[in-house]
This record gives structure tokens, C-alpha cells and sequence, in this order.
């Protein structure tokens, strides 16, 4: 892999700070990548020379943006190694298809029905559940984590033993980086009779994802994390499962026929997918699986690991620094906190030094309430960070420790 190359197909990282004096360093992928100059280019062509409405033009151009929105279908499922090209439906992110799975699993729910959902998930992985077991007078229990913040096996079977009817978990967490063994939790949920949800919108950009492998139900992403534009996603789910799903939006595109004595609703995979669609940026996430599947994945993932350590030894080295379930085998994010300090303030002096990172809640307040915390820093890591990003990154962090720590 050829870094130096990877990184200047990313313009904004070559940005001048303005009102700044150093270089932007950014490590804040895992809220949003950075995108690549062919995902600009792609969505910038269909606007300047292709945009038409899709599947219901008369004419040429709107026959091409179809096939454009089609081919990025079927671009979309050899990524993820779907067995059917209806499988794979485009929402406008993984909030929007989780909250997809928690409305259209309604009718298969009853009043007592248990959902258990991941304790270190993201709120968009609890939030919908809360709201469909108050619809349903279902309820939601948490499946806790152990000492290591990953899922405490005993407890994850004990709860499976009540029969859950739905068992919402991340692939990797968006706060610690740590990675649930999706595949083999997933045969112990099919085997206690439940469906099985995945958030994947931490994994998809750093690993390779095979939903058959897996053998989940439903496994959600975000383009916008994976190199891609904001406002599209994926709800991948297996056909008969889907087949099963109720719309949560109703309207155009989706229907066979309307009239007011009754309506009847069109197949897979258009049945889920009402309205007009983001096509600009379901384009924009074609180019971005192009860009993604240039790169062997093991070579990719290895050099992302090496960054990880790197990032790892260098804050376990800092006495002040407390440093949260940092394993081997995380993914792309390490969460911190400077001892005694509030975490808003090391992310704002790290700003003054040009450094990017998140720190906060990070959409999973049960998870900071069971590390009895109110929030932490994450460094999170894309394909166009270098060694060079993590040094600076570790000594604007010693700079931040001298300064707070000067003022105690
Ligand atoms: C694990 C996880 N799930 C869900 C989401 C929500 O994604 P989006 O805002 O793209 O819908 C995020 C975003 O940070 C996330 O990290």
C-alpha cells in the first residue's frame, strides 16, 4: 500500500487551517471518514450531467440514473456477500434502518415479548427498541458487559435462555473499538428461536463483512462512514426476514396498486423503500466501495492495527492517562481520559494544536453510566492516517497534560 498516495486522494486533508497554525490531523472517523476525490467526482458527474428522478422517467436519462441506483445494488451486495440483490435496501443511514427493523418488526411482536439489546450499543441501537417495547408493552433488557467491557458470555446465555424475541448487538463499539464474535453469537441467538440485529457502523469500513458468514437477520451500516457521503445507508436483511418487515414508510415507489378502496404493496426490494431516493448519494457509495475494494483487506486492516498499537503504547506511557478496554483485537477506536480532567477540555486544547478527536457521551450514555463516567476521548482511525498523525497526535496530548495539569 502505497500511504502517501491513499492520503492525497483525500483533498480536505490537504486543507489549509484557517485561523490556525498547524495542519488539520484528523481522527475523528469514526463519526464521519473523510471522503475520497472519486466519491466527490462521481456525485458531482450525476448532478452536472446525469440527474433525473429514477424508475418512473420515460426517457434516457432517467433509465440511467435507475441502472446507476441499481448497479450500486448489486455493488452493495457483492460487498457484504448478500445472496440476493433484494436484499440489500437503501435507507438514509443506520439510524434510519434500525428504526426500519424496530417499526416493521411491530406486527411480530406481543404484549411481554423480551428484547435484549448490547449495553455498550449506540443510541441509535437502544433508542428505537425503548419505542417499540412501549408500542407493544414488550420490554428491553440489557445484555450486560464484563470486566473487560465485551459481553459477558454467562449472562448473554442466561438472558438467551428466557427466549428473547429480538437480540439487538454492535459489531464493534463506536467508543472502545471493542469487536463482538458476530458469526458465533449469532448461531446462539438462531438457536434460542430470536432475531438477530446487528449495528454495523463501526464495522464496515474495517472489516470485511460477510452477512451469510455472519448469519444474522439484519445487519445495518452508514455510507458516510465507510468513505462514503452522508445520507445513505443500507439495511441489509435476509429475504425471508425482510419479506416479513412492515413498511415504516409508505408512498411512492413502493406500491403495485393504489386506489381508495385499498392499496397493495410492491416486492423486495422497492416494498421498503418509499419515495424519491438519495441517488446522488447512492452513487457517491458505489464510488466509495470502489475505492474500499482496491486495497487487500489484510493489508489494509494490518496497517490500521499497527497505527492502533501504536496509538496504545504511546497513552499507556502517560501515567495521567486512563485508558479503556484497550484490546488486541479492537478496531479503529481507543477511548481515554486524562486523570482529574474533564474530557471537553483536553479535546479543545488538542483543537488548538490542529488535532480532531470526539469527546462526550458518544451516543452511548449506558455504556459511560456502566464505566461510571460522563464522558471520554476517543481517537478513532481511518485509511489516510499515517504514523506521522499519532506522533503528533501523542505529543499535543503530553503539551495538554502539561498545560491542565500546570493550572492544578
Ligand atoms: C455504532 C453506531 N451505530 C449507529 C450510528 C448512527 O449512524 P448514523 O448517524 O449514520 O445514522 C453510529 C454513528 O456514530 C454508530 O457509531
Amino acid at each position: 500500500m502505497n500511504h502517501a498516495a491513499i492520503r492525497s486522494q483525500f483533498p480536505l486533508l490537504n486543507r489549509q487551517q484557517e485561523e490556525q497554525d498547524y495542519p488539520l490531523c484528523y481522527l475523528d472517523s469514526a463519526a464521519t471518514a473523510q471522503k475520497p476525490a472519486s466519491v466527490l467526482q462521481a456525485m458531482d458527474d450525476f448532478y452536472r450531467q446525469h440527474n433525473a428522478n429514477v424508475h418512473r422517467g420515460a426517457y434516457q436519462l432517467s433509465a440511467a440514473a435507475t441502472a446507476a441506483v441499481e448497479a450500486s445494488r448489486d455493488k452493495v451486495q457483492r460487498f457484504i456477500h448478500a445472496a440476493h440483490r433484494q436484499e440489500v435496501i437503501f435507507s438514509h443511514g443506520t439510524t434510519e434502518s434500525l428504526n426500519m427493523l424496530a417499526y416493521g418488526l411491530e406486527p411480530q411482536l406481543q404484549v411481554g415479548d423480551l428484547i435484549l439489546v448490547d449495553s455498550a450499543a449506540h443510541h441509535a441501537n437502544i433508542v428505537p427498541w425503548q419505542q417499540l417495547a412501549q408500542r407493544t408493552r414488550a420490554h428491553v433488557q440489557p445484555l450486560p458487559l464484563n470486566d473487560e467491557l465485551c459481553l459477558d458470555d454467562a449472562a448473554f446465555n442466561a438472558l438467551l435462555a428466557k427466549r428473547p424475541k429480538i437480540v439487538a448487538l454492535g459489531h464493534v463499539s463506536n467508543v472502545l473499538g471493542t469487536v463482538n464474535d458476530i458469526a458465533a453469537l449469532t448461531q446462539r441467538i438462531r438457536a434460542a428461536g430470536a432475531i438477530s440485529v446487528v449495528d454495523g457502523a463501526q464495522a464496515i469500513a474495517h472489516l470485511p463483512v460477510d452477512v451469510q458468514a455472519l448469519g444474522c437477520d439484519f445487519y445495518a451500516f452508514s455510507g458516510h462512514k465507510m468513505y462514503g457521503p452522508t445520507g445513505v445507508g443500507i439495511l441489509w436483511g435476509k429475504l425471508a426476514q425482510l419479506d416479513k418487515l412492515a413498511p415504516m414508510l409508505t408512498g411512492g415507489e413502493m406500491i403495485k396498486h393504489v386506489s381508495f378502496s385499498g392499496t397493495t404493496f410492491g416486492a423486495l426490494p422497492h416494498r421498503l423503500e418509499a419515495g424519491t431516493p438519495p441517488i446522488a448519494e447512492i452513487i457517491g457509495l458505489a464510488a466509495a466501495i470502489d475505492f474500499l475494494i482496491q486495497f487487500a483487506h489484510a493489508q489494509s486492516h494490518q496497517y490500521e492495527q499497527q497505527l492502533l498499537q501504536q496509538l496504545r503504547d504511546g497513552l499507556a506511557a502517560m501515567p495521567e492517562v486512563e485508558l479503556y478496554a484497550a484490546h488486541a483485537n479492537n478496531v479503529g477506536a481507543l477511548a481515554f481520559n486524562i486523570r482529574g480532567e474533564h474530557h471537553h477540555d483536553v479535546g479543545a486544547l488538542l483543537d488548538q494544536q490542529g488535532i480532531a478527536i470526539r469527546c462526550g457521551h458518544h451516543c452511548a450514555m449506558p455504556l459511560m453510566s456502566l464505566m461510571a463516567l460522563n464522558g471520554c476521548c476517543r481517537v478513532s482511525l481511518g485509511i489516510y492516517n499515517n504514523e506521522q498523525d499519532v506522533a503528533r497526535f501523542l505529543a499535543a496530548l503530553q503539551q495538554t497534560i502539561a498545560l491542565l495539569t500546570e493550572d492544578t
